[in-house]
């Protein structure tokens, strides 16, 4: 599942310390491993490579240089989302052949520059979108290969707030009429409309819904081919789960055995879109504890972490196993569960120091007593994790480490008082 675990008494990532990691850069942190980044883009490499498809690795759940760049080394392709993004992945020194570009709202600024760098696929979500793709490419006298995103109209089953291929969502375009967008502009200069897009939501714990998606957007491949028109391509997206709770998520193994048939033979040029399969388990939240306090029936831990170095647990009350990183004797815990309840556990929330009541990290748990001082690890936060902090309460944000065997490097350093203001001094 990871690369996490606890050789001493104190839990390392690969073979560092994490204590000494701690110590060493301060807190919060995050700490990623290189061998779980690594392993996890090969499983899905390997399950899916009868299709020997394009795996664009999905920027935004951890967009830190160093990891682009390990994934990049590895052969990975990148889906980013706007003008950052894609200046991250160029930075990185990616083929621009090998970026595919989607969102709902993309700004002319951000397609004048996927353009200038040459992408391989635009994700397009709208007629508007295909209009103004198209003058711009013809400005420059270029082409844009482009992806119809479609929406299928299937539930992921997973947080509405990111769920993203029920018809009334924003996303892509109804299948009925993305039928009569591919009919229409077919012929547009400046715009080889040739492949379709589809993602429904992440995660997504269940294989159904992609097989069902899937099937649908295949149809309409089918359909648009019979009236004539090329279809050369179809992105599958991504959102395939990560393990929060304990092995909640289908592999890579179990996803491909569904998936892969459906698109043997079809002679289509496969792109997936995964992120959080990659990024969330090779990455951990380290924080200190500051306080701790009583009130009525209930227990706080009080961290230097907060929703603004991990909302997900504020935004979606997402579960995030937490545990110390140097437990006391007979405290390892034997699993990571949602319902772990060891002997000489108490019953606390694990809260941060932001103004807000939705500022907690983890609820109802069951964890060993802490003391003022005592680390704490937040699993499963490599995804969405650092991508989606902030600044709020004017609180720098921390620090990035990877990890690689025995070597750690700082790969963000923190973000200093002097950063905060930086941007807001007259010249
Ligand atoms: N492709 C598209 C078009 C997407 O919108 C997304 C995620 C992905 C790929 C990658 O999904 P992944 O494989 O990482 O699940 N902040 C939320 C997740 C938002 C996902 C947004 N789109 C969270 O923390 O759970």
């Amino acid at each position: 599942m990871d690369d996490f675990s606890y050789k001493q008494g104190t839990l390392h990532c690969e073979s560092v310390d994490l204590q000494t990691l701690a110590r060493q850069f301060g807190t919060p942190l995050y700490v990623y491993s290189q061998q779980t980044i690594v392993d996890h883009y090969s499983r899905i490499a390997g399950a899916f490579a009868s299709l020997a498809p394009k795996i664009c690795y999905s920027v935004k759940s951890c967009s830190n240089l160093s990891i682009l760049a390990v994934l990049k080394e590895v052969g990975a392709c990148f889906d980013v989302v706007s003008g950052g993004e894609l200046a991250r992945a160029l930075e990185v020194g990616v083929d621009p052949k090998r970026i595919v570009f989607a969102g709902v709202g993309k700004t002319d600024h951000e397609i004048n520059a996927a353009l200038e760098a040459g992408i391989g696929w635009f994700n397009v979500e709208s007629e508007q979108e295909l209009e103004t793709l198209a003058s711009l490419a013809a400005k420059r006298d270029t082409i844009a290969q482009v992806a119809l995103r479609v929406n299928p109209d299937v539930d992921p089953q997973t947080h509405r707030h990111t769920t993203t291929g029920k018809r009334e969502t924003k996303f892509g375009v109804d299948l009925q009429r993305a039928a009569r967008v591919f009919e229409a502009f077919a012929k547009t200069p400046a715009i080889n409309l040739a492949g379709v897009h589809v993602h429904i939501g992440s995660p997504v714990n269940h294989i159904e819904p992609y097989v069902e998606s899937i099937k649908r957007t295949l149809d309409l491949v089918v359909q648009l081919r019979r009236r004539g028109l090329t279809i050369s391509a179809m992105n599958i997206g991504g959102g395939y789960g990560a393990h929060y709770c304990g092995e909640e998520a289908p592999t890579a193994a179990d996803y491909a055995s569904h998936i892969v048939p459906l698109l043997q033979g079809e002679n289509l040029e496969v792109m997936l879109e995964p992120g959080r399969s990659i990024s969330a388990n090779a990455g951990v939240l380290i924080a200190e504890t500051i306080f701790k306090k009583s009130s009525g029936e209930k227990k706080f831990v009080i961290v230097d972490a907060a929703m603004t170095d991990l909302i997900r647990p504020a935004l979606y009350d997402a579960f995030h196993f937490v545990w110390p990183i140097t437990p006391a004797r007979g405290m390892i815990p034997p699993r990571r569960s949602q319902d772990l309840q060891l002997e000489g556990t108490e019953l606390v929330d694990v809260v941060g120091p932001v103004c807000e009541t939705g500022d907690f990290l983890a609820k109802d748990r069951w964890l060993p007593p802490m003391a003022r001082g005592d680390l704490i690890c937040i699993y499963s936060a490599g995804a969405y994790g650092f991508s989606m902090s902030n600044q709020y309460n004017s609180r720098p944000r921390a620090a990035e480490v990877l990890v690689h065997g025995d070597k750690s490097k700082l790969i963000r350093r923190r973000e200093t008082y002097e950063d905060l203001v930086a941007l807001e001094r007259g010249e």
